[in-house]
């Protein structure tokens, strides 16, 4: 038996627990791996008993923390380190938190295995990286793109010694929802508006808006690829100008139609060029930018439409058309099918 303990029951916390419960017999059944939550764990409380908890347990958990409850209901919130197993567990940190890294990392010391959607852990300084990291201790597939297979692509290029050239990158499926939008002819303000009402971008928009996210992910992959940065080597192209950074939520959403005009002003001359705009990251041994970029209209990333992702790898193997991974880069179900596909992997490097 393999305990999970899980950090975070939100959208796709709920969705993970919802399918490992669906497919615990047939994973039993067809593996021999038996996977059982030891601790649920929120922002206020945790469900823990000591053992195995019973999957009615669980199931009622969610349904709680779906109707809006908190799980301080199920129990007080208990630090990780008091809650780890003398045998090895699987660590699973599905929560936006910082700060995670910490006790994630005195797990991994102590011989449990790490399971990533939250990018900050990954994002800290090289040395944290690399602990968490080494020796495969840490499976982080949903940190970027969701469910689709980039980080486990990206790492067979390196361990089979093709030699990488360069990563080009569309990785922002809300940024991408704009570009398609302005491209339309919709204003910046009312795309972020109806991006903001579909629940596309975090609560504040310029989280998004800023590149922040994009340039997280650029740097995870520049670390997977074997490049030893920290986050200023990645220079992002915000959306919006210095001064309305440090505004109120409400005084920036209202100051959003300001930036209306120089957007379409960016559409109008990308079609007199015959290209489109991108939110584009590049990732290169010299360095990465993340920003807003004019592609040609037979660029692989030109043909992207509304929230998906596109990766394209140009390596030495690759070299004429590069190897190109496209899909949804965001949603709960996606993206907790690629943390169900880490824990498994996790699983059977603990048998
Ligand atoms: N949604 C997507 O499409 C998507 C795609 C790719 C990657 N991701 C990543 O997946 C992660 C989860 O996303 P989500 O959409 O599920 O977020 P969410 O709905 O906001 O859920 C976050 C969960 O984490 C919990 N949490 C926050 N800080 C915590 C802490 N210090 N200790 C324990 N729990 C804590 C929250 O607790 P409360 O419930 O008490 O607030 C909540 O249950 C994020 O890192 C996100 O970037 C999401």
């Amino acid at each position: 038996m393999t305990y999970i303990i899980q950090l975070g029951l939100g959208g796709v916390g709920q969705a993970l627990v919802r399918q490992l419960s669906a497919q615990r017999a047939a994973l039993a059944a067809q593996y021999g791996i038996n996977l059982d939550y030891l601790a649920l764990i929120d922002r206020s409380g945790a469900l823990y008993t000591g053992q195995a908890l019973a999957k009615a347990a669980v199931m009622a958990a969610v349904a709680s923390k779906q109707a809006g409850h908190s799980l301080a209901n199920q129990g007080p919130l208990r630090p990780l380190p008091a809650l780890l197993p003398s045998t090895p567990a699987i660590i699973v940190d599905v929560t936006a938190a910082d700060g995670m890294e910490i006790s994630l990392g005195e797990a991994v010391a102590a011989g449990h295995r790490v399971v990533l959607a939250n990018k900050r852990p990954l994002t800290a300084v090289l040395p944290t990286f690399t602990a968490l990291t080494s020796n495969a201790a840490t499976s982080y597939e949903a940190t970027v793109g969701a469910g689709l297979p980039v980080i486990h692509a990206l790492r067979s290029l390196r361990d089979s010694g093709d030699k990488i050239v360069r990563i080009e990158a569309s990785m922002s499926g809300t940024l991408g929802y704009l570009c398609s939008a302005l491209e339309q002819g919709e204003a910046l303000s009312s795309a972020v508006q109806t991006a903001r009402n579909a629940g596309w971008t975090e609560p504040d928009p310029r989280d998004d808006l800023s590149g922040a996210d994009v340039a997280r992910k650029a740097l995870i992959l520049a670390r997977t690829w074997g490049l030893p940065w920290e986050m200023d080597a990645v220079a992002s192209e915000p959306w919006f100008p210095l001064e309305l950074a440090s505004v109120s939520l409400d005084a920036f959403l209202q100051r959003l139609p300001e930036l209306d005009a120089t957007f379409a002003t960016r559409v109008a001359a990308a079609r007199t060029h015959k290209t489109v705009l991108r939110y584009v990251a590049t990732i290169q041994p010299d360095g990465a930018s993340v920003g807003l970029r004019e592609l040609p209209l037979d660029h692989p990333l030109a043909g992207l439409r509304g929230t998906d992702n596109l990766f394209a790898f140009t390596t030495a193997r690759y070299a004429e058309q590069p190897l190109v991974i496209r899909g949804p880069g965001a949603g709960i179900e996606v993206t907790a099918a690629g943390v169900l596909g880490d824990i498994l992997t996790a699983a059977r490097m603990l048998r």
